[in-house]
């Protein structure tokens, strides 16, 4: 499917604002095939792959300690890559006994082998969203929904294309919707500054995230509906309830990990929440979303749960990580990035008569693009990512070809192969200007976020994120929003079970 939308919006109120804003919007979801394909190592050596799984049940609880208490998250994976002097090792991930049933997975952490699980001739990506093993499907109203099945699955091309008319359905809202729902969250921020002299990002972004979503993508505001301020906190809980058997909460470990990592949290308890997040959707659905649901063949009940799911889980999900994320990067990039972000967004408006389009932040913002382009290069929001060899195969590293069996699970965590150092110089750090230039967009095949290179996109054949460009589209006008609004700021940052949690300590007000 090839879908391509661009329209007018309307202006949002402006009173906080120095520049007078009207908003277009135009963007694509294109439907490029997948180039990347399975290289048989050639002049590289072909070796089996090193590691081993240790004794069964012993062996899957050591690594789970390894990698949520005693390691932690990087420094597993660096210490076995020094252990085995190699990028490609056999690993047990968890959550392993008594949740996965096969926990044995082969990891894979550079940039030459992590593509292999974006090619879907080489790979199954059925159940394997959340890795090994996968939440019950009473979370999602008795569904498998979209993001757990495979492209060879008949149900993936029509869930897929009615995710991509609910984006292009919701088109023409998207850009005001997003000033307002980011206006009131800056202006509670402020007020907390203000008050307190420091602000905490997280529960307003979430709060202006899913306000903009449901009002974007659904028309439907939730303050005037039974959910009330209530989503956020609702879907946080269900979110929980499916990966709380890869997340850490900070408890005392061996308590946390009895409860958390060793059986699955009961559906029942989480059934009346979700229930009130369904009806929300089934009567936000109603109306053109389940006319395109009837065309494509899929029941209502089905598409309403898994929009349900693409908007909370996906998208909401998606935007609680991602932009604590570019806070904190943006934060901690200074002064002077600040000022060239201001600097930039300003006059790039203003040369527009004072309205923000796509066509002004792809022509007229190349540092917006590329400090968010960094910021997911650096912190992909969802990191992991599993595929089931479907043949025997060789994937090759930069150092070795390994030999992988039919049926064997591979899994990439991204930071290792956005942050390979070669391919990218100074891998570890913050350039604001890296994706400028010819150089820069020679390197966008190597951003990974959205299950596949930047320059490629989302198909109803393959499992690149749906949202893709909608996701570069609002994590763009994140910044644009808040470069329009203030000169700079500062921040405090800290760790959270879903990605960072920041704390604002001093926003300053635009002065140009
Ligand atoms: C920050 C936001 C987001 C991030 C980081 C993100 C990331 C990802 C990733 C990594 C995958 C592949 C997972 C895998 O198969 O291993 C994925 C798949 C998917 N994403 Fe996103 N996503 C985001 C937002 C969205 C949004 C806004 C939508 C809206 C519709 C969306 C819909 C989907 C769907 C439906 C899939 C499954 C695709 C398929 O089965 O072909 N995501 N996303």
């Amino acid at each position: 499917m090839a879908s391509t939308f661009s329209t007018l919006t309307t202006t949002p109120s402006l009173q906080h604002r120095r520049l007078p804003i009207s908003r277009s919007i135009c963007c694509s979801i294109s439907e490029r095939p997948l180039t990347s394909s399975v290289t048989p190592a050639k002049d590289l050596p072909i070796l089996k792959v090193p590691g081993e799984y240790g004794l069964p049940f012993v062996g899957p609880i050591k690594d789970r300690f390894a990698f949520f208490y005693t390691e932690g998250r990087d420094e597993f994976f660096r210490s076995r890559i020094r252990r085995h002097n190699s990028t490609v090792f056999r690993v047990n991930m968890p959550p392993g006994p008594l949740i996965s049933s096969d926990p044995r997975v082969i990891a894979l952490l550079d940039a030459a082998s992590f593509p292999i699980l974006f090619d879907t001739s080489a790979v199954d990506k059925r159940d394997l969203f959340t890795g090994t093993y996968t939440p019950s499907t009473s979370l999602t109203g008795g569904f498998r929904v979209l993001s757990y099945l495979d492209p060879s699955e008949p149900l993936h091309a029509p869930l897929k294309k009615l995710l991509f008319f609910l984006l292009s359905n919701g088109r023409r809202s998207i850009i005001p919707e997003f000033s307002r729902a980011f206006a009131s969250l800056f202006s509670s921020l402020e007020s907390d500054v203000a008050r307190a002299g420091k602000a905490d990002f997280g529960p307003g972004n979430d709060q202006a995230c899913f306000d903009f979503l449901a009002r974007a993508l659904l028309g439907r505001d939730p303050a005037k509906s039974g959910l009330g301020s209530d989503g956020p906190s609702l879907i946080t809980k269900w979110v929980l309830f499916q990966l709380g058997p890869l997340l850490t909460l900070g408890l005392p470990s061996l308590l946390e990990d009895a409860f958390l990592h060793s059986f699955r949290l009961p559906p029942a308890l989480v059934r009346a929440d979700y229930e009130r997040l369904a009806d929300f959707f089934r009567q936000a659905a109603a109306g053109p979303i389940l006319e395109e649901a009837d065309r494509l063949g899929v029941s209502h009940e089905e598409a309403v749960h898994n929009i349900l799911f693409a908007v909370c889980f996906n998208s909401f999900g998606g935007m609680k990580i991602l932009f604590p994320g570019l806070v904190k990067w943006l934060g901690r990039a200074g002064g002077l990035v600040h000022a060239r972000l201001a600097k930039e967004v300003r006059s790039a408006v203003r040369a527009n008569g004072g309205e923000v389009s796509l066509r002004v932040i792809e022509e007229g913002m190349p540092l917006v693009k590329s400090v968010v382009y960094e910021a997911l290069r650096l912190e992909p929001p969802v990191p992991m990512q599993y595929g089931r060899a479907k043949r025997d195969m060789v994937v090759r590293s930069h150092d070795a070809g390994f030999e992988i069996r039919a049926g064997e699970v591979l899994f990439g965590y991204q930071p290792f192969a956005t942050r390979d150092p070669r391919v990218f110089d100074r891998a570890e750090e913050f350039l604001a200007d890296r994706f400028i230039g010819e150089e820069g967009e020679r390197l966008l095949k190597y951003v990974l976020w959205s299950n596949g290179p930047e320059t490629e996109g989302p198909t109803p054949e393959n499992k690149q994120c749906a949202g893709k460009d909608f996701v570069v589209l609002v994590s763009r006008l994140f910044v644009v929003e808040l470069f329009l609004r203030y000169d700079s700021f500062e921040i405090e940052v800290g760790s959270s079970p879903l990605g960072s949690s920041v704390t604002m300590t001093s926003l300053k007000r635009a002065t140009f």
